[in-house]
């Protein structure tokens, strides 16, 4: 892969803005807002509006939006460069698309991430979500570092036989599972035609037998009571509020009784301000369902859907992974609340 010293350039630009956003800009704003609650302790001002009155506060948010929509623009016109000759591959290996499947506008009218065309619309947008999930990584995932983490430190260390991974995206979160558990069968579940294309490349290229199945993750087709282990790692928070009772039911159904699930996505840290900027994040980055998912109480619609011992635990991205409580590490610079809600299927 050949990359022009200007692609190089921009890439290393948004990169380098990104990182300044997240260890400069941001603890900057903090401190400002630190020092305005210490001199106003019993501000009766809402959290939202003394943040925004802040005078960092319209950098912020702005390098926060232009930043991602910087990475696009140099992920897509070095994507547009390449020659790509798999790129009209067609679908090969236990790869099932469904060409009647209709994408849910909830799905389809929004650009998520910012991504032009979201990760759906074309082959290409696979291999642009593809570079640009590293660089908003910001290199905290180089080598899928944190996928291994979630399968090291979230999964219980016990013989699967069957694995399904809902809305798998490319297959990042999908392949360390097969390696972790070679002998399990695993699936990779996702809306996305083009990511699954992608996914079943990856899997090609390092010898791993996977499944790939294009379906909704609340309906995927899969035999009832098949899995004993259901997972997801960044999916629902971009599942609307009124899907996600049918997205539980459906690990409910797949799930054999004793089943384990694990779902990796964000939780409120208890820290009023983190938890307004994250919150934030989910406005400016085009993912409308983040805040709502966020606020939910996903323990009860777990436990409603049939898992039992349902509990959040934050994981840490940068040091032991899953660390067996809601309780985050405290760093100054912003990065994201993960966390992962584990549960068992009931009898
Ligand atoms: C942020 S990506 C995460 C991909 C992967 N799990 C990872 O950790 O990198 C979210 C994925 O979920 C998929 N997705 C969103 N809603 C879905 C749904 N209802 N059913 C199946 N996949 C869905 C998207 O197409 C996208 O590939």
């Amino acid at each position: 892969m050949s990359v022009s010293l200007q692609e190089e350039a921009a890439v290393d630009f948004v990169l380098a803005l990104r990182r300044r956003w997240a260890d400069t800009v941001y603890p900057h704003l903090r401190a400002e807002f630190d020092a305005a609650s210490a001199d106003e302790p019993g501000a009766s001002e809402p959290l939202a509006a003394r943040v925004r009155g802040l005078p960092t506060y319209g950098w912020f948010a702005w390098l926060e939006r232009g930043s991602q929509k910087m990475l696009w623009r140099a992920v897509g016109d070095h994507v547009a460069s390449q020659t790509m000759a798999d790129r009209d591959r067609p679908a090969q290996g236990a790869l099932e698309l469904d060409p009647d499947l209709v994408l849910p506008r909830w799905y389809t009218d929004w650009d998520i991430h910012l991504q032009p065309g979201g990760v759906w619309s074309s082959t290409l947008s696979a291999h642009v979500y593809e570079l640009g999930a590293k660089l908003v990584m910001m290199g905290e995932n180089d080598d899928y570092r944190f996928h291994r983490l979630f399968c090291e430190t979230a999964i219980a260390p016990r013989p699967y036989r069957r694995i399904v991974d809902l809305g798998c995206g490319f297959g990042k979160s999908t392949w360390p599972l097969k390696q972790a558990w070679p002998a399990a069968e695993v699936i990779g579940v996702d809306l996305a035609a083009p990511c699954l294309q992608r996914a079943a490349e990856h899997v090609m290229a390092k010898g791993l037998d996977i499944r790939f199945r294009q379906a909704d993750a609340a309906a995927t087709g899969l035999e009832a009571r098949s899995a004993d282990l259901v997972t997801s790692t960044m999916l629902i928070h971009e599942i609307p509020m009124e899907h996600l009772p049918a997205l539980f039911a459906e690990a409910a159904r797949l799930a054999a009784p004793g089943a384990a699930l694990a779902f990796l996505d964000f939780q409120p840290t208890g820290d009023a301000f983190r938890d307004f900027a994250i919150q934030e994040h989910g406005a400016r980055n085009n993912e409308p369902y983040m805040a709502p998912m966020m606020a939910a109480d996903l323990v009860s619609m777990a436990q409603a859907a049939g898992f039992r011992n349902v509990r959040w635990a934050a994981f840490d991205e940068r040091g032991a992974g899953d660390l067996g409580a809601p309780v985050w590490p405290r760093r100054s610079e912003w990065h994201f609340p993960w966390a992962v809600l584990h549960g068992e299927r009931g009898a």
